[in-house]
């Protein structure tokens, strides 16, 4: 029998594997930069945190959660996004009681959805997101955007869409639900099955119907600028000035609802189209909630926050080729024992190297010393070490610069204060070799 993943899940291994810890590492550096600190929550959550929070009405909880009956009778989901369980560890433990507000948290990790496999989605995918908790500051809204664009940036992605709306507060969305109530009323019967649903459930979402007739009659449907209090106003102009005068590019997108209940005022996502012409749909999205932590059993505070699909991020980096270029994190050195006899000096040298804090392995195979260079090239070693007979015999390596050629023998003992040198003096050698008073490149040219 053959063993498979299951369908909709991906295996990340070896090259692909470092594309996502750089990502993901990058992401992380840049969240502690803006004073985030990370959460763990566990992936498994009693399924009503999710049902009460994500909302009947999405299509994560109505046909996308993976629910089960655990051996207490329990109902238990695999977490189909972050942050109701963010709040619920917040709530749980007391955090916005003894920690200055807004509490500042940061994420990463597998989430679960099960959704039509197609490019960009998965099954089981990764999250890296934030949640800015227990502070109603439009700058709490800006500060966890301009994150989001920072992050984006850093990665080299430069032309990501950011689309903005706002769903206004309580009163505001009620108004306006109500609004469109009356209008589809005109077409509901011919609209899809989805539509019908959300007529009676939750009206706001018609406007993300993807089906094109029904989108249509979405388009001409009343405008949340016009149910808008005049605090939803007010907050809404405050965030758009600030991007405008930190000169993040925005769109004012007045379709986007966004898919999961608990939003209230801003929404916003980030899209990308590469140049191949993929589509991966939204790379990230997030958007502020008011009611979400009182309605985990928490304080009448508000949040906000993003999150990104880590495949879809890598998937548009791969397209742009933006992880060719990333710092190598090869190989340094490659030791090579040149005869079984020195397999127990190679180890223990290997070892020592890394101990100084440099990248080592040692060839397993006794294999002719050049097809040992030939695997060191292919690791993309900096260096190789030989020992043979003589070597064990005496005391000595041979350090060898795989990309100058130039080899030395080294009294064993000397090996740290060798290595050392010999890399304290690559740094300051040019492409060509030689140290940079030498250098016969012109590189100003
Ligand atoms: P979401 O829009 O459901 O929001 O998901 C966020 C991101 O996860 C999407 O923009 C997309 O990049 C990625 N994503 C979603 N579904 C899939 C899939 N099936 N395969 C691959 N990637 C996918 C949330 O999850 C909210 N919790 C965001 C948030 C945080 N709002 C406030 N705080």
């Amino acid at each position: 029998m053959d063993y498979k993943n299951v369908k909709g899940t991906h295996d990340v291994f070896l090259k692909e594997a470092d594309d996502y810890s750089y990502v993901e590492q990058t992401m992380k550096m840049i969240a502690e930069l803006f004073s985030f600190k990370e959460v763990r929550p566990p992936v498994l959550e009693y399924s009503e945190v999710f049902v009460r929070s994500v909302g009947d009405s999405s299509d994560i909880v109505r046909k996308e959660m993976y629910t089960f009956l655990d051996k207490g009778n329990r109902s238990i989901t695999l977490r189909p996004e972050f942050t109701a369980g963010i709040v619920r560890l917040v709530n749980q433990n007391k955090l916005l009681f003894n920690n200055e507000l807004p509490l500042k948290t940061y994420y990463c990790g597998p989430v679960f959805r099960y959704e039509r496999p197609q490019l960009g989605r998965y099954r089981q995918f990764n999250q890296f997101g934030v949640e800015a908790l227990g502070h109603n500051s439009p700058y709490v809204d800006i500060d966890v955007i301009v994150l989001a664009y920072t992050i984006l940036n850093s990665l080299g992605l430069e032309n990501v869409t950011l689309k903005i709306n706002t769903l206004g507060d309580d009163a505001s969305r009620e108004a306006y639900k109500k609004a469109l109530k009356d209008y589809f009323a005109n077409f509901i019967d011919n609209m899809c099955e989805d539509c019908k649903n959300r007529f009676v459930t939750n009206p706001l979402r018609i406007l993300d119907c993807k089906v094109p007739e029904d989108q249509e009659i979405a388009k001409k449907a009343p405008k949340i600028f016009d149910y808008l209090s005049n605090e939803s106003k007010d907050r809404f102009e405050i965030i758009t000035t600030a991007l405008d005068e930190m000169g993040i590019p925005y769109e004012i997108d007045d379709q986007l609802v966004r898919g999961l209940d608990y939003y209230s005022e801003t929404v916003f996502e980030f899209h990308y189209t590469s140049n191949l012409g993929n589509n991966y749909g939204a790379i990230g999205a997030g958007g502020h909630y008011g009611n979400l932590i009182h309605e985990l059993g928490g304080e009448k505070l508000p949040g906000v926050g993003f999150s990104f699909g880590v495949e879809r991020i890598v998937s548009v980096l791969k397209d742009n080729n933006l992880l060719d270029n990333k710092e190598d994190s090869g190989l340094m050195f490659y030791v090579m024992p040149l005869d079984k006899k020195c397999n127990l000096l190679a180890e223990m040298i290997t070892n020592q190297i890394r101990i100084f804090g440099y990248s080592a392995d040692m060839c397993f195979d006794n294999i002719k010393v050049g097809s040992m260079f030939k695997r060191a090239d292919k690791r993309s070693a900096k260096y190789a070490i030989l020992l043979g007979e003589d070597e064990l015999n005496n005391n000595k390596f041979v350090l060898k610069n795989l990309s100058t050629k130039e080899q030395s023998t080294y009294d064993l003992e000397d090996l740290e204060e060798v290595l050392n040198n010999e890399l304290e003096n690559d740094e300051h050698e040019c492409c060509c070799g030689h140290d940079h008073e030498h250098c016969q490149c012109h590189h100003d040219e």
